[in-house]
């Protein structure tokens, strides 16, 4: 007979995909507006509607009992929610015990300078910089706020702080796609890998998103001119598909990723969910069932209450999205990647 005490904990989809990976979105805010995420003029949760950094600690801990290996603290920005690093520290507790394999976190680097040390100290050993362009000029027009120098200074502090950068980019019709060699050897210069996103129809914006959309196909044929990639099989833990990329001119090589919601879904092999800050469970990004775990939470001392409803929301993990970006269409769902954490 199987010993089921020795078996490690493991939450199950009903397709058989194993959910390791929890994505939590520790705000909805953020100190940038970039043009294919958010209106500019947007309203964010009351801050009284928020879970706590106990709360958020606690239903963190309970994904990990049950067999979460990896978790990301994402937003909105993570680092604009106030006391973040107690969330970041506590959890580091996790990885000191194996029980975690890894801590990351996706940010838009404004605020990484001031905390790249205490990331480090906590345990986390990557972040995931979203950048989409070098340009300054450019950069203030996509982020609408935000300012290309200090996401640089917050690079340079993540670099000596000994964090393993990703730079993430949305690839983007006429605004960056002129960019996107230049931006490669920049990361190949810098050491740090570099991940390409398709746009995804995710919450209403002001701009049309037929405008913004670049099939990564076509970006990854125009690489080829200049570079030679490879498939290999380095693997994150995300969706992104990864290739060795070695400049024809001067053979200089990095990694290179591809995230291609739209045209190649790779729903078959996810293994991740989504928490909100408000503690509202997305089973899938682009879907909008989802499951309350804030109430379990709030009116139980114990966890199983929580564990439970986690289980019954895993049972009904759909399929996969069905993303389409045309003229005239709704987004998929109406809610903004900010909300539901990249
Ligand atoms: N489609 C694709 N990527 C998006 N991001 C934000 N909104 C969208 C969207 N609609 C990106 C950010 C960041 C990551 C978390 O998601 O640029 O890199
Ligand atoms: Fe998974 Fe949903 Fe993402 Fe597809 S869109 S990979 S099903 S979370």
């Amino acid at each position: 007979m199987t010993d089921l005490s020795t078996l490690e904990p493991a939450i199950i989809d009903p397709f058989g995909r194993m959910v390791s990976y929890l994505r939590v979105s520790v705000t909805d805010r953020c100190d940038f507006r970039c043009v294919y995420c958010m209106a500019e003029n947007m309203t964010f949760l009351p801050k009284k509607e928020l879970l706590t950094l106990e709360e958020l600690d606690r239903l963190c801990t309970v994904f990990i009992e049950k067999g979460v290996k990896k978790l990301r603290l994402t937003g909105g920005e993570p680092l604009v929610r106030k006391g973040i690093m107690e969330l970041v520290n506590s959890l580091g507790r996790h990885l000191k015990t194996g029980a975690l394999e890894e801590l990351t976190l996706t940010t838009n680097g404004s605020q990484l300078h001031k905390f790249a040390d205490d990331l480090y100290k906590a345990g986390v050993r990557r972040v995931n910089v979203s950048l989409d362009t070098l340009d300054a000029d450019k950069f203030a027009k996509i982020t609408r706020w935000g300012q290309l120098n200090q996401v640089y200074r917050g690079l340079e502090a993540a670099k000596k702080a000994g964090l393993q950068v990703k730079i993430n980019t949305v690839a983007l019709k006429g605004v960056n796609e002129d960019e996107i060699e230049t931006m490669l050897n920049w990361a190949i210069g810098e050491g740090y890998d570099f991940t390409l996103i398709e746009t995804m129809p995710l919450g209403e914006i002001d701009e049309d998103r037929t405008e913004q959309y670049l099939p990564l196909s076509t970006v990854r044929s125009r690489l080829q001119e200049n570079f030679e990639l490879t498939a290999i099989a380095y693997k994150t833990g995300g969706p992104a598909r990864y290739y060795e990329a070695t400049n024809k001119s001067n053979q200089a090589k990095g990694r290179i990723g591809f995230i291609t919601p739209m045209t190649h879904n790779f729903c078959e092999s996810c293994n991740r969910v989504r928490l909100t800050c408000t503690g509202t469970l997305f089973m899938c990004l682009g879907q909008d069932d989802a499951a309350d775990l804030r109430a379990p939470l709030r009116t139980s001392e114990g966890n199983e209450a929580v564990s439970k409803a986690i289980d019954e929301a895993i049972s009904r993990k759909p399929k996969g999205h069905d993303f389409i970006i045309e003229r005239n269409q709704a987004p998929s769902v109406n809610r903004h990647m900010s909300t539901t954490g990249g």
